[in-house]
């Protein structure tokens, strides 16, 4: 069976890309079989984190029904397949986000666990791609304005019958004017907070790298969070906290 989960937020810059990718290769690296989705049509940037920008078949085509998804998907290294999309204005001309969920369902079955990298807000491409789901991720940072959007988002999901199967805090740094965790956790009806990723300068780096960081930095503090919030969306915890070559090589250790 295929999961299908969106990561997306009320507010922009929240974290979704990032987490995108780098939750995709995270559990890539423990063995799943997975398709990352760049459904932000309009300021789409999924393939530049993962350090391919342009790709000749995209989301868009398939949208504009020049394309079947089984043409827009690509192979990263790491074997995390990707669906990217059209990163020039022309890409932009005639095309409907109401396809979406049809072109995921076209997926269905071809990988264990499909990522969709959604638009902020509540407008038409975020809304098709929390329809398109089974389950989303709220990625949210530790503040009001952050926080409040995620609210609505939460809501909306629920109105649809999508499964909000938790929040990412992230960018989270403890200093006093922070939102506490307990304060996020009762303003979303105390949701489940799946994972508290750190503000962390390496994202940074691994952004000007063209990599991401749990390529980049793989012992950083952000890639030990973003593993073991992996390791927790599958139901194998304790896996993140293995060391490294028993993750690396489990054949060995089996
Ligand atoms: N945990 C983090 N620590 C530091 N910077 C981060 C972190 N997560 C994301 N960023 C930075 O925040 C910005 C927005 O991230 P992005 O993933 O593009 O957000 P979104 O897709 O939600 O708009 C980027 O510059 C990214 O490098
Ligand atoms: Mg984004």
């Amino acid at each position: 069976m295929t999961r299908i989960i969106t990561c997306t937020s009320g507010k922009g810059g929240a974290g979704k890309t990032t987490l995108v990718a780098n939750l995709g290769l995270a559990l890539r690296e423990m063995g799943r079989d997975v398709t990352v989705i760049d459904a932000n049509l309009t300021t789409p940037n999924l393939g530049i984190h993962l350090g391919v920008p342009l790709y000749p078949t995209t989301l868009h085509d398939v949208l504009k029904g020049r394309a079947e998804m089984k043409d827009a998907i690509y192979r990263h290294e790491s074997g995390l397949k990707i669906v990217p999309a059209g990163i020039s204005l022309r890409d932009l001309r005639g095309v409907d986000a109401h396809g979406l969920p049809d072109a995921v369902m076209e997926l269905l079955g071809s990988s264990e666990i499909i990522l969709i990298d959604s638009a902020a807000g509540l407008g038409r491409e975020a809304l098709s791609a929390i329809e398109a789901s089974d389950e989303i991720i709220i990625v949210t940072n530790p503040d009001l304005p952050s926080v409040t959007d995620a609210l609505k988002t939460m809501k909306l999901a629920q109105q649809l019958g999508t499964r909000v199967t938790g929040v990412v805090l992230n960018r989270v740094s403890r200093m006093g004017h922070e939102m506490r965790t307990d304060q996020i956790r009762n303003m979303l009806d105390g949701v489940e907070i799946l994972a508290e990723i750190p503000d962390d300068v390496n994202i940074h780096r691994a952004v000007s790298s063209r990599q991401p960081v749990v390529h980049h930095a793989p012992r950083s503090e952000a890639s030990r969070h973003i593993r073991k919030l992996a390791a927790r969306i599958v139901g194998a915890p304790g896996y993140a906290e293995q060391p490294w070559y028993r993750r690396l090589f489990p054949f060995v250790f089996r």
